[in-house]
């Protein structure tokens, strides 16, 4: 598996596909984030490709990053996608998504996100607590409204991820017991308008290995299978998202492996996927300026104009992202690089051998395409950057530069 070089050095100067970085900083001013077309074109298409044995159904997780432009981009690509919240279906909604191109996820729906998806009959609801197969069977009586739902089934599988970021543990709040789908299974048969269809797991972000996968698939698929032996008509079954993408030189997934087991294993139902991470978090680059450089007792400092309430990976999880200098530049040095927001926990590259860089120098956060925007906060007072879609040799603006004004814009004295 290989995903292109969308970001490469080209005469001293760095690019994304045709486009200089620093013209983008120019034009647009730092922070800001830009993402590459081509590369979401191609995780999307390479994803297909990698399961086309299964031809899977896959449904872009949409926090991954929501902008409208990107969405709008993986509609055109024939993606469907996994929702969490009402504002997600908002979003797809205002981008001509029809609904039955929508699964909706998530461990907390509530009363009227629940009602939305019903009304508007989304392809299929995942169902993750016996509270909210009780609540969605009495909105679907009330209604009189048929709803295709999927079970979440919690495997008690470690995905060897974060533990922030895995979820697939008997200890994580996250989808259902064994004993909590019987229960929801004598709901849902007592009900005719709860049609259940489909069964699936979701085990974490950021997963490396595909074998945590394979062995939550095989309790998936028994579970499928008894299900069907008791007459519930499973169409599909859920992989949930996960794949992760090398932030150093990590191996990429082996897709071959997962296909072929998935391929042997699920024949007779329709695959669905729910990658985020693997789609757009490539694609894209978080664009800093450096303010200048200090030293603490001998350790060296460049702070930077962007901060963790743009980027909150590193601060979050710890999270390593490569930080490469947009001009090429001389000597050699270790430093960290840090933001403006007071805490400690804001910096976005720690002990790293850098290039000497001068104030004004920009730098790229790479593969900050996917939770990246998405989890940028107003902290400290800061307004939200700027988003930009790079395609071949132009750009635009996907999303404007909040203003002081926007910060106070739903406030009142
Ligand atoms: N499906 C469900 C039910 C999910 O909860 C998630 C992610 C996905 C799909 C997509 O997972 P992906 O393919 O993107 O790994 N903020 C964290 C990641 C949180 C993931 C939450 N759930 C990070 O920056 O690493």
């Amino acid at each position: 598996m290989k995903l292109p070089d969308t970001y490469q050095y080209k005469d001293g100067r760095f690019y994304c596909e045709n486009v200089g970085l620093d013209q983008i900083a120019l034009e647009v001013g730092t922070p800001c984030y830009i993402y590459s077309k081509s590369s979401i074109e191609s995780s999307f298409r390479l994803l297909s490709e990698a399961f086309v044995k299964v031809d899977p159904l896959v449904c872009y997780a949409v926090k991954a990053n929501s902008n409208q432009s990107i969405l709008m981009l993986l509609k055109e690509l024939g993606s469907s996608f996994d929702i969490v919240s009402g504002g997600e279906f908002f979003r797809l909604d205002r981008s001509g998504v029809s609904p039955d191109r929508m699964i909706f996820s998530g461990v907390g729906k509530t009363l009227d996100e629940l009602t939305l998806a019903v009304e508007r009959s989304i392809f299929c609801l995942v169902v993750e607590s016996v509270f909210e197969v009780t609540q969605l069977s009495k909105i679907c009586q009330e209604k009189r409204k048929l709803s295709r739902i999927s079970i979440r089934f919690n495997p008690d599988i470690d995905a060897g991820t974060h533990p922030y970021i895995s979820t697939g543990l008997a200890q994580h709040k996250f989808g259902l017991d064994m004993a909590a789908v019987e229960a929801g299974l004598e709901i849902i048969q007592d009900n005719p308008f709860l049609e259940l269809v489909g069964i699936g797991s979701h085990i974490g972000s950021q997963i490396l290995d595909v074998q945590p996968y394979m062995d939550a698939f095989d309790k998936v698929m028994q579970l499928a299978e008894q299900l069907r032996s008791k007459g519930h008509a499973i169409e599909h079954v859920d992989l949930g998202g996960g794949f992760g993408i090398p932030y150093r030189d990590e191996p990429a997934p082996d897709f071959d492996l997962l296909a072929s087991f998935l391929a042997e294993r699920c024949s007779g139902y329709r695959i669905l996927m729910e990658p985020g991470r693997f789609i757009v978090g490539k694609a894209g680059v978080f664009l800093t300026k450096v303010l200048g450089c200090k030293t603490n007792h001998g350790k060296s400092f460049y702070v930077v104009d962007g901060g963790m309430n743009d980027f909150i990976r590193p601060a979050l999880y710890n999270a390593y992202h490569n930080v490469l200098p947009v001009s090429e530049c001389e000597g050699t040095g270790i430093a960290d690089v840090v933001g403006p927001v007071c805490e400690s926990s804001d910096f976005f590259a720690k002990d790293r051998t850098l290039p000497n860089l001068p104030p004004g120098e920009l730098l790229a956060v790479m593969d900050t395409g996917a939770y990246g925007f998405v989890s940028s906060s107003n902290y400290n007072s800061r307004p939200r950057v700027a988003e930009v879609l790079v395609d071949d040799d132009s750009f635009r603006i996907i999303r404007s530069r909040e203003s002081w004004d926007d910060l106070i814009r739903h406030e009142e004295i």
